[in-house]
């Protein structure tokens, strides 16, 4: 059925109190519960509770301490009557975690027992009101042979332990916050932990521990460093401490997403967890970092207050993104951070939010709630959030945050008592600025800048385009951080914040004697795309000169869209060509040469657009010739700049070991460096990638001489592929780069590479992870994807049938990539088109997937 946001009616039950006894089997737990329920004085009255189940027959259900036999089921639900206004419901259920491949609920993971309830996963271990609206105090006790689950873990405190005779030992939780049911968590495993404490500034020591298998503890120190860190930095950032004495962190390797916040007893993907230098890249220590502050900060923004239904997930997604943003930026470069912030959510949110799938950060109706953690919810979520905090200026922002944890903490809130939080405590008045809540779609921004006599006029229009079942759209305000430029000093005034807040508008700036060259959007302050008419020495000039990095970023970025979408759209003749071609040079050149950057932004600065970028500015595009044009740019770069990208990759090969910034922003160029080359010489590029291979001291090196490999034909490809197998074989995640690696490669051949991978004895559509690494890998990789005869399309269809009745959730994720179809050019439309319809009529078809296939079908 279609659960609709304006729907919403509080419980007519509370459940103050709920008792949880797990007797742990990997094949067999039973779980008694006990909960504790009131009559809801602020519900309408109903003499009947239903119990959410999934999957779940009742072995027995007590009211009152008596058996009962009038329960009834609707469905999975279990509904029972109750007359009083207040009783003891109990009920046994049974499951079976090993038989549990959805990875929802309570399942197994090499030989462990662990827990995923966000957001509907609670109702796959025992009957329970399973929404976050409903907040209980939980007591845990479980239950089994201590060979096989010596370490027993649940939320909150460990109360008491024993041993229970036949080899059998018991431990009892309690947490003491009260939660929705999607926060509880169990782990029951043979598992070592790293410890550490953390004392918070009101002297409050919390024991903290990463639990892993026995051989992964020497890579978990990053990830307790990270910890740290965060706990830290809430505490000065947003006055946010930790309430438990304990704080647990699990690695698990089969897992459908980042990481789960559970209270006190985070759970999380291996892939977040676990690194060290010679197996992770500096992107994975940056993601652990990142992934690691957003569950910690969950604990404020998503537990202490959490959301009152799933339509205000981004409530606490949102705004959590924003904090885990800002925390990476403050631990690293706040400037490349922002570049790397934007580039997710224009070559993921955007087209999401321009193709049939769009929806409004907080949505009005759903399905099935697992297709709505998306990068609209998350990312456009914090940005939105981030865009308020730029109009109130930092200081202001925190007084409107630290009246939301004041007003609403212990509650299940709605994002508008965030926004009126932000409204009351900032100052601001944000009327009109709710739209972002409610509309989606990216604005598109024309701009104009004109010149008279001493005045410069910013003429700017804003259209929001119609997404579905949104066809009319209001203006919303978009804040512009803006600077003008005079061409002559290089140098500006001062920044300006100019919002829009109507369809059209003028802004007027005197003092110009001569025509000013216009940076606008700095630091990304909206997430709009802008059409901005701006010629391409001006945009040479803001790529060498713009103080803002990431408008400096952005004009790199504009030249080389620029000039592609014309090339592609075939209107340039060889003048043309010859002259977009030039400006790019000279850009890139300056970038090269810049002495003054350091080389983690001059890596950003060397970053092309990518192709679904590209695609994503052309309202049909053709993938074919969006990849001819952007490797044909490169190729003659890498012909043009030869010799000065060698001498870059070899000055930054000196140092290039170590941690620090300068090691880090040397590993990034030379990666660079060598993506471009490789689209130049093959031998040449082969024999220094090779080199780079061989004596890579790290994974970052390794990995970006083995991806510049893997797209040449040349045979040092093969070799360090084997090498690379050989060498990392047993380590799951590393094992997982090596399918990416050829997943994502420009080799040609890079279809019949997955297509042989899926037969590989280590590949498994059990493993969340190995899944992701072959085919979102593939299906991101827009030259073999799209291959011309649709042959990527239908491995992707072909895939997603067959996980689908094993993993539903893992396999909605890849019906996106199909559902483009719309925006590609008409001959692989139908193909993909076809694949969708294919999926849609097969039998069977899990609730997850069947929402998005018809959505995109539309
Ligand atoms: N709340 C988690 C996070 O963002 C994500 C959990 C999503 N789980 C799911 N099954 N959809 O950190
Ligand atoms: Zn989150």
């Amino acid at each position: 059925p279609l659960i609709r946001r304006e729907d919403y009616t509080p419980f007519p039950w509370l459940v103050p109190e709920i008792a949880l006894d797990f007797d742990l089997g990997l094949d067999r737990t039973r779980i008694r519960s006990a909960l504790t329920v009131q009559r809801n004085s602020a519900a309408v009255p109903n003499d009947m509770i239903r119990l959410n189940g999934d999957g779940l027959t009742p072995v027995e259900v007590k009211v009152d301490g008596e058996a009962i036999n009038d329960w009834s089921m609707d469905d999975a639900d279990l509904m029972l009557p109750l007359r009083g206004d207040s009783h003891l419901v109990e009920v046994i259920t049974e499951i079976d975690p090993s038989a549990n491949s959805q990875l929802m609920g309570l399942y197994a993971s090499n030989g462990m027992l662990c827990t995923q309830c966000e957001a509907e996963g609670f109702r796959r271990i025992t009957f329970f009101p399973d929404r976050p609206d409903v907040l209980s105090t939980y007591r845990v006790r479980m239950e089994g042979p201590k060979d096989q689950f010596p370490v027993l873990l649940s939320n909150g405190n460990c109360v008491a332990e024993g041993e229970a005779g036949n080899g059998r030992h018991w431990a009892e939780w309690h947490d003491p916050w009260r939660k929705p049911s999607y926060l509880f968590a169990l782990v029951a495993g043979d598992l070592v932990a790293n410890r550490d404490s953390f004392t918070t500034r009101s002297g409050r020591k919390v024991d903290l521990a990463i639990w892993v298998r026995e051989g992964d503890l020497e890579r978990t120190g990053h990830a307790m460093e990270s910890l740290k860190n965060s706990m830290k930095w809430d505490e000065e950032t947003f006055g946010r401490e930790y309430d438990l004495d304990l704080f647990n962190i699990v690695a698990v390797s089969d897992f459908n997403m980042g990481a789960m916040e559970n209270k006190g007893l985070n759970i999380f993907n291996t892939k977040y967890v676990l690194a060290d230098t010679e197996t992770a890249t500096d992107g994975d220590y940056d993601a652990i970092e990142g992934v690691i502050g957003h569950e910690y900060f969950h604990n404020w923004s998503g537990n202490r207050i959490t959301c009152r239904d799933w339509f205000q997930l981004s409530l606490k997604e949102g705004f959590t993104v924003l904090r885990d943003q800002l925390f990476s930026a403050d631990m690293g470069s706040e400037p490349v951070k922002r570049i790397e912030d934007v580039r997710i959510l224009r070559s993921v949110q955007f087209p999401e939010d321009s193709g049939p799938l769009a929806h409004p950060i907080r949505p009005d109706s759903y399905r099935e709630i697992s297709n709505f953690y998306t990068a609209t919810v998350y990312n456009k979520g914090a940005e939105v959030i981030r865009m308020m905090r730029t109009m109130a200026g930092p200081e202001a922002f925190r007084k409107g945050t630290d009246l939301y944890f004041d007003r609403h903490d212990g509650e299940a809130a709605t994002c508008e008592d965030f926004v009126s939080s932000i409204e009351e405590g900032a100052g601001l008045d944000l009327g009109q600025f709710r739209l972002w809540y409610s509309q989606a779609g990216t604005p598109k921004l024309s701009v104009r800048l004109d010149h008279a006599g001493e005045t410069a006029t910013l003429h700017l229009s804003q259209q929001v385009p119609a997404t579905p079942g949104q066809a009319e759209k209001k203006p919303m305000p978009i804040p512009l951080r803006i600077a003008l430029f005079d061409p002559e000093t290089g140098r500006h005034d001062g920044e300006k914040l100019v919002v829009l807040t109507e369809a059209e508008a003028n802004f007027s700036f005197d003092g110009f004697a001569r025509k000013p060259i216009l940076s606008i959007n700095r630091g990304f302050s909206a997430p709009v795309s802008i059409d901005r008419r701006i010629d391409s020495e001006d945009l040479v000039f803001l790529a060498a000169n713009d103080d803002d990095p990431f408008a400096r970023y952005e004009a790199m970025q504009d030249l080389v869209v620029g000039h592609l979408r014309e090339a592609i759209s075939g209107s340039l003749d060889q003048a043309g060509i010859s002259a977009g071609r030039a400006a790019i040079r000279k850009a890139l050149s300056a970038i090269l040469q810049d002495d003054a950057l350091d080389d983690l932004m001059r890596g950003e600065l060397m970053i092309m657009p990518s192709q679904s970028y590209l695609a994503e500015q052309m309202l049909v595009a053709d993938p074919a010739a969006i990849h001819r044009e952007r490797e044909g740019l490169k190729a003659w770069l890498a012909g043009e700049l030869g010799s000065e990208l060698l001498a870059l990759h070899d000055r930054a090969g000196s140092v290039s070991a170590g941690s620090d910034a300068a090691a880090r922003g040397a590993r990034k160029v030379r990666g660079q460096a060598l993506a471009y080359l490789a689209a130049g010489d093959a031998d040449r590029a082969a024999r220094l990638a090779s080199a780079q291979y061989d004596a890579a001291a790290n994974m970052t090196e390794r990995q970006s001489a083995l991806v510049a490999l893997a797209g040449l034909e040349v045979p040092q490809r093969a070799e360090r592929l084997k090498d690379f197998y050989d060498r990392y074989r047993g380590n799951a995640l590393v094992i997982d780069k090596w399918f990416a690696i050829q997943a994502q490669s420009l080799h040609p051949d890079a279809l019949q590479h997955v297509k042989a991978l899926a037969d590989h004895p280590d590949f498994t559509l059990r493993n969340p992870n190995r899944v992701r690494s072959l085919y979102m890998a593939f299906a991101v990789n827009p030259h073999a994807f799209h291959a011309a005869d649709g042959e990527g399309y239908r491995m992707i269809a072909d895939l997603i049938l067959a996980l689908d009745p094993i993993n539903p959730q893992t396999a909605a994720r890849f019906v996106p990539p199909l559902g483009r179809w719309r925006r590609i050019e008409p001959g692989r439309a139908e193909l993909m088109r076809a694949q969708l319809e294919r999926i849609a009529a097969a039998p069977n078809l899990s609730r997850d997937t069947h929402e998005q296939v018809s959505r995109s079908l539309g």
